[in-house]
């Protein structure tokens, strides 16, 4: 009898230990799959249910196939790709020899040849943990603030935030990942993790810059939507395939790097990449992500 006691209360233990836990990430919960809920909703048909998502597109963008139906919601982890069919095309001929593969090797030169690096990451395939929440430092590390401090540590000089030497590492960490069959994995553990993703997340829905757009007016509301010859792609895998070779810079670049641009689209001075700002914006779209496959490096226009 008391042994059963001590088992129940045992469990009853770990369940609160647990719902503690989880306590914390309940509204980012909600809000991950509120998020996955609408692009499902929103490109599941997009012929069908074009009065309420596509109000204003043309009949040519919606039936001459350019916009295609999205099956499988993992699919999103393509950004465009996942829905524009034209696009879709011309992405796979290009992955049919992607331009990243010497990245790719080139930093696993790095990591093998760099003692401190390979000391601070024993294990490669980790990228489907950042951004993560440090406990005990109560800020947001993304992979390039966790490979820059790594350095500094060893007293060595920090690389750049945004492309080169730290493109090319992340892409080696991100196709050790993809390997592994890792899927995104955030997590929201404390009072002060949940205050940095309610953080970014405020930032992501602000209007900002003198053309007073949000991220989301563009990724959320407006993913699918054509912005001159681009379809915009949504908040849903916004961060499952960096680094990424992009075609307009000829090179590979950090998350970071990508959301500079996107700033600088919104009419805005970007803030710095090494910051804080940036990092709890990455931390919440990362979450809106999670569970989505590890899908990095990859190419986009
Ligand atoms: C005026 C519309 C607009 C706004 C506002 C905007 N973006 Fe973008 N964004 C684009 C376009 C166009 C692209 C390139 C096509 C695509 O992938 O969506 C893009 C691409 C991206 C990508 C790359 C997606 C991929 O699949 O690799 C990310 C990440 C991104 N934006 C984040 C942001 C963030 C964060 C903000 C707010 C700071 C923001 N964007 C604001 C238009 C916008």
């Amino acid at each position: 009898m008391i042994k059963k006691i001590l088992k129940v209360s045992a469990i009853v233990a770990f369940a609160t230990v647990v719902l503690n836990a989880s306590s914390y990430n309940a509204q980012a919960e909600k809000d991950r799959l509120a998020l996955r809920d609408y692009m499902m909703k929103k490109f599941s048909n997009p012929l069908k249910d074009r009065a309420k998502f596509f109000p204003y597109s043309t009949d040519k963008e919606l039936h001459d196939g350019s916009l295609i139906a999205v099956k499988n919601i993992e699919d999103f982890r393509l950004g465009t790709y996942a829905f524009a069919k034209n696009a879709k095309e011309q992405y796979d001929d290009i992955k049919e020899m992607p331009p990243y593969l010497d990245n790719i090797d080139a930093g696993e030169e790095i990591y093998n040849s760099n003692i401190a690096i390979k000391k601070c990451f024993p294990n490669p395939a980790i990228v489907q943990n950042y951004p993560m929440f440090d406990e005990a430092k109560r800020k947001v590390i993304t992979l390039t603030g966790a490979i820059n401090n790594c350095l500094k540590a060893a007293g060595q000089k920090p690389w750049s935030w945004t492309k080169g030497k730290i493109a090319d590492l992340e892409a080696y960490f991100a196709s050790m990942t993809q390997e592994a069959g890792k899927r995104i994995d955030i997590k929201i553990n404390s009072k002060a993790a949940q205050a940095a993703y309610e953080r970014g997340k405020k930032e992501y829905y602000s209007q900002r810059g003198y053309l007073k757009l949000s991220c989301a007016n563009c990724h959320v509301q407006g993913a699918g939507k054509r912005v001159r010859a681009e379809y915009l792609s949504p908040l849903l895998g916004a961060t499952t395939h960096f680094p990424v070779y992009r075609l307009k810079w000829q090179s590979l670049g950090t998350l970071e790097r990508r959301i500079k641009g996107c700033e600088k689209n919104q009419g805005e001075t970007p803030h710095k990449p090494s910051g804080q700002w940036t990092a709890e914006m990455l931390y919440f779209m990362a979450y809106m992500s999670n569970g989505l496959p590890i899908d990095g490096p990859d190419i986009r226009k």
